[in-house]
């Protein structure tokens, strides 16, 4: 990928219009073409328009050089339409607001959670006369663009979900035929990241279809963080995704199913992620991340010990920061966590190496991750047990068994940055780590 900067950016753009404006008229003409002749035309129409427009990249937009950070209305909030009995906690302009206003001023912001983005079920249910998106009016009665100057003004960037297919998974206009319409609807509104999620649409379609939106963003000249939901569908449908191409075009993807409120959910993303599967670590890079979904940290299905996990192992897969809680009622202690600079300084280390799991200890159900950080030669470790016993584990294992080869390493602890002392790459380096916990640390050489 070439990051370009804003300015070289928009100039590609403009060099696009102008030697293809042909193509580009085409291009319009195809939309109308695929809408007119339906599903079975679009495939070919969809290539098509990639080939023609291959001289301008699906993203090259300079943005997310470290995981995205942010707050998500989807875990914590759903689907709740319901302003009538529900008026705190439906999907509205009011609540997108109170959230920007604890996010800017809670401290969140401060450590680095910079995103508001709303989820599915921000849409009327048709688009308006002229086939544009249009926001429901009884719960974004300011519409859009106001609601966005208002994150602005916060110092906050605003994020908006659509959906690849017909309609979004929650049943809401979704942006299949209408692909260049909405990209450049969002930017007009000053939209920032774009969630593009793959409901009611066809897997096989998703390599065209997420490029070509991907272009369609390009081609606004607004720098909007790209976050696909590409290759989660893809494996759902028994395809092995196409990486390379994932990482040419987002700056983020799901790979595994919805996340939910639960130590379950969250212990088998981690587990997936332990498998590494198709290598998908080695596509995240600034700019281009696996995302395993939201943090849950601050909702009601987590103990303490396993929020800990969370945010340890979130900074050790370089996954994107995207709570989905209520920070009206977060307790003081799950603020701390979400806050902790000492963690979201791991998550956020400039090298952007996705972390992996290296060894599983013989005879314990203790794991342990390692993700390369700066500076260089400079590890975060993770011992990890997802299995609850009951009894905090001791291991003992020695620096060289956990890729520590260097003469010798300063320990600092992963959260309080407290000093664990030096250890060469035969010294015992020994834990203990609790029921669904996590001793994290970062090694440094000396
Ligand atoms: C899918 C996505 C979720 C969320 C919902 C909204 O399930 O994976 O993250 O966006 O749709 O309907």
């Amino acid at each position: 990928m070439i990051i370009l900067n804003t300015s070289t950016r928009r100039f590609k753009v403009k060099t696009y219009r102008k030697t293809h404006i042909h193509n580009a008229k085409y291009c319009k003409c195809w939309i109308d073409c695929i809408r007119d002749t339906g599903i079975k035309m679009k495939n070919v129409l969809l290539l098509l328009l990639v080939q023609l427009t291959r001289d301008i990249s699906g993203l090259d937009n300079g943005l997310a050089l470290t995981p995205p950070m942010g707050w998500l209305t989807w875990e914590r909030f759903r689907c709740n339409t319901d302003c009538v009995n529900r008026p705190d906690d439906c999907i509205s302009e009011t609540l997108i607001k109170v959230m920007a206003d604890h996010l800017a001023a809670d401290g969140y912001l401060a450590a680095g959670y910079q995103y508001i983005i709303i989820d599915d079920c921000w849409l009327a249910p048709d688009r308006d006369a002229h086939g544009r998106l249009q926001p429901d009016p009884v719960r974004f009665p300011s519409g859009i663009a106001a609601l966005v100057e208002y994150v602005h003004e916060q110092g906050l960037k605003f994020g908006i979900y659509e959906d690849f297919g017909v309609r979004t998974c929650a049943g809401f206009p979704g942006s299949e035929f209408y692909m260049e319409t909405d990209a450049q609807t969002f930017a007009e509104w000053g939209v920032d990241y774009v969630k593009f999620d793959g409901c009611n649409s066809n897997p096989q379609d998703m390599d065209l279809g997420y490029e070509a939106f991907g272009l369609f963003l390009n081609k606004t000249g607004r720098p909007m963080v790209y976050s696909c939901e590409w290759p989660m569908y893809q494996q759902f449908a028994g395809f092995k995704p196409d990486y390379a191409a994932i990482q040419r075009t987002c700056n983020m993807w799901r790979v595994h199913g919805d996340i939910s409120d639960s130590w379950t959910s969250v212990s088998s993303i981690i587990s997936y992620y332990g498998k590494d599967y198709n290598n998908m670590s080695l596509y995240a890079k600034p700019g281009a991340w696996n995302d395993p979904d939201m943090l849950v940290v601050g909702n009601f299905g987590l103990s303490y010990e396993q929020a800990r996990v969370q945010m340890a192992m979130w900074a050790i897969m370089a996954a994107p920061m995207l709570m989905s809680t209520d920070l009206r009622s977060i307790t003081a202690q799950d603020h701390l966590l979400l806050t902790n600079l000492n963690v979201i300084a791991i998550n956020q280390d400039p090298l952007g190496i996705q972390g992996r799991r290296i060894l599983q200890i013989n005879g314990t159900n203790v794991e342990v991750w390692s993700r390369p950080i700066s500076p260089v030669g400079s590890f975060a470790i993770a011992f990890l047990q997802l299995a609850n016993h009951g009894d905090p584990t001791p291991v003992s294992v020695t620096g060289r068994d956990i890729g520590l080869t260097a003469s010798g390493y300063m320990f600092m602890d992963g959260f309080n940055n407290q000093p664990m002392g030096t250890y060469g790459p035969d010294s015992p380096v020994k834990v203990v780590v609790n029921p669904n916990g996590v001793v994290l640390f970062r090694a440094k050489p000396i």
